[in-house]
C-alpha cells in the first residue's frame, strides 16, 4: 500500500534507507556471501538493461578499484547477440529486479553454455535468473511497484558494492582492516540517504522551472558518470523530457553544442579527485549560458566557484560509496518534475515493469 504517500515512486524513493540497509547486512556478512573464487579470476563479466545496466556500470569502478578485477560490460541487447569470448571457468554477473527480463535472461543462458559461473543479482528469490543462475545475491528491495526502478537500483548498488569489497578482499588488494572500515562506510549509507531526503523542498521549486525545459543534460566523472545517465534515464521514463546523461569529459566532444539558456544541465559531482575537472567542464556550460544544477557535499559547493540554478547539498561522504547516496537526489528531480508536470509517475506511456520480450 502507498500509506501516506501520493505515489508508490515515492514511497518507494523513502523506503531506501531502510532496504540498503537490509541489504547490506547479509552480502557484508562473509559466511552468508555466495562463495566465489574470485582469486581465480582474470576478468569479470556483467550483463543488464537499463537501469540494472546503469548499477553494473557503477559496479565496474568497485570491482576495478577494490578487486583490481577488469570488467566486461554491456547491456544484455547486445551482449547476447555478440557471441563474445568469454574467459575459461569465468565468472558472469546479470543484474536485475525482475529476474525475468528477456535479454538479461538470455545473456545468462549464453555465459552458463559458454562455461561461466554465473552470479545472479536479483530481487525476485522465485524468478527464471535465480532459477537459472549458480549462485544468487538477492537484494531485499521488497515489491517495486512503481514502474520507474528507485529501490531496486540502490539496493543492487548496495549488493554489488559488498561483492567488490569480497573481492578485493579475496584478492588481496584489501587488508582485513581495510575491508572492516569500507564495510563501516557503506553502513553509514542509509543513514547519509535519509539526509539526502531533506533536499526534497529545493527539489520541489526546482522541478517547476525544469517542467519548461525540452532537453535536460546530465554529466558525471568516474562512478558519478553512470548516476547522470540513471538520473536522465528516470527524467524521461516519468515526465517525457528529452534527457541524457554524458561522461563530463565528453562535453567539448559534442554535447557543448547544446548548451544555451533553455537546456538545464545537472551535474552529479561529490567532492573527490575528479571533482576540479567536472567543474572546469561547467564553467564552460556556464560561459555559454547553461543553466546549472549542481548536486555535491559542503565542500564542494564551497570549491565550485559557479553559478547555478541549485545547489543541491548532500552530506559529505567517502566518495567510493556516494554513488549509492547520490542517486536519491536524481529520483527526486525526475519524480518532482513529473508530478508538477501532471504525469501518471507510477505507470508512465509505453512502458512495462517487466520487459519479458525482446
Ligand atoms: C528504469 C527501469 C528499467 C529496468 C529494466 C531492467 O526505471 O525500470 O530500465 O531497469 O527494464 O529490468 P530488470 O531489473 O527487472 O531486469
Amino acid at each position: 500500500e502507498k500509506g501516506n504517500h501520493r505515489h508508490y515512486m515515492i514511497k518507494e524513493i523513502y523506503e531506501q534507507p531502510e532496504v540498503v540497509a537490509r541489504t547490506l547486512a547479509p552480502h557484508l556478512d562473509i559466511e552468508q556471501a555466495p562463495a566465489l573464487d574470485w582469486k581465480a579470476q582474470q576478468r569479470l563479466t556483467i550483463t543488464a538493461c537499463g537501469t540494472a545496466f546503469y548499477a553494473g556500470l557503477v559496479a565496474k569502478y568497485w570491482f576495478e578499484r577494490l578487486g583490481r578485477l577488469p570488467v566486461e560490460i554491456d547491456v544484455a541487447s547486445e551482449f547476447r547477440y555478440r557471441e563474445a569470448p568469454l574467459p575459461e571457468k569465468g565468472l558472469m554477473i546479470v543484474v536485475s529486479q525482475s529476474g525475468e527480463t528477456a535479454d538479461t535472461l538470455a545473456g545468462l543462458r549464453y555465459a552458463k553454455a559458454h562455461g561461466q559461473t554465473v552470479l545472479a543479482v536479483v530481487n525476485v528469490p522465485t524468478s527464471s535468473m535465480a532459477r537459472e543462475a549458480d549462485l544468487v545475491a538477492q537484494t531485499h528491495a521488497g515489491p517495486e511497484i512503481g514502474v520507474a526502478s528507485t529501490k531496486a537500483f540502490t539496493c543492487q548498488l548496495a549488493t554489488l558494492f559488498a561483492l567488490a569489497l569480497q573481492a578485493g578482499r579475496a584478492r588481496g588488494h584489501v587488508s582485513a582492516q581495510e575491508a572492516q572500515a569500507l564495510a563501516e562506510t557503506v553502513q553509514r549509507v542509509p543513514g547519509l540517504m535519509h539526509e539526502a531526503m531533506a533536499l526534497e523542498p529545493q527539489i520541489e521549486a526546482l522541478a517547476r522551472d525544469l517542467a519548461k525545459a525540452r532537453d535536460v543534460l546530465y554529466f558525471g566523472r568516474g562512478a558519478a558518470f553512470p548516476i547522470a545517465m540513471e538520473g536522465a534515464l528516470k527524467l524521461k521514463e516519468i515526465s517525457y523530457i528529452h534527457a541524457e546523461g554524458y561522461a563530463a569529459g565528453e562535453l567539448k566532444h559534442g554535447p557543448i553544442a547544446l548548451i544555451d539558456e533553455t537546456t538545464p544541465v545537472v551535474v552529479v559531482a561529490p567532492y573527490d579527485h575528479l571533482f576540479e575537472k567536472t567543474i572546469s567542464n561547467m564553467q564552460e556550460v556556464a560561459a555559454r549560458g547553461g543553466r546549472i544544477v549542481l548536486i555535491t557535499d559542503e565542500e564542494g559547493a564551497a570549491h565550485a566557484h559557479i553559478d547555478t540554478l541549485a545547489t543541491l547539498v548532500l552530506p559529505k561522504m567517502d566518495p567510493l560509496v556516494a554513488p549509492i547516496a547520490y542517486a536519491v537526489p536524481v529520483q527526486l528531480i525526475a519524480y518532482h518534475t513529473a508530478v508538477f508536470m501532471g504525469k501518471d509517475v507510477d505507470q508512465p506511456r509505453n512502458l512495462a515493469k517487466s520487459v519479458t520480450v525482446e
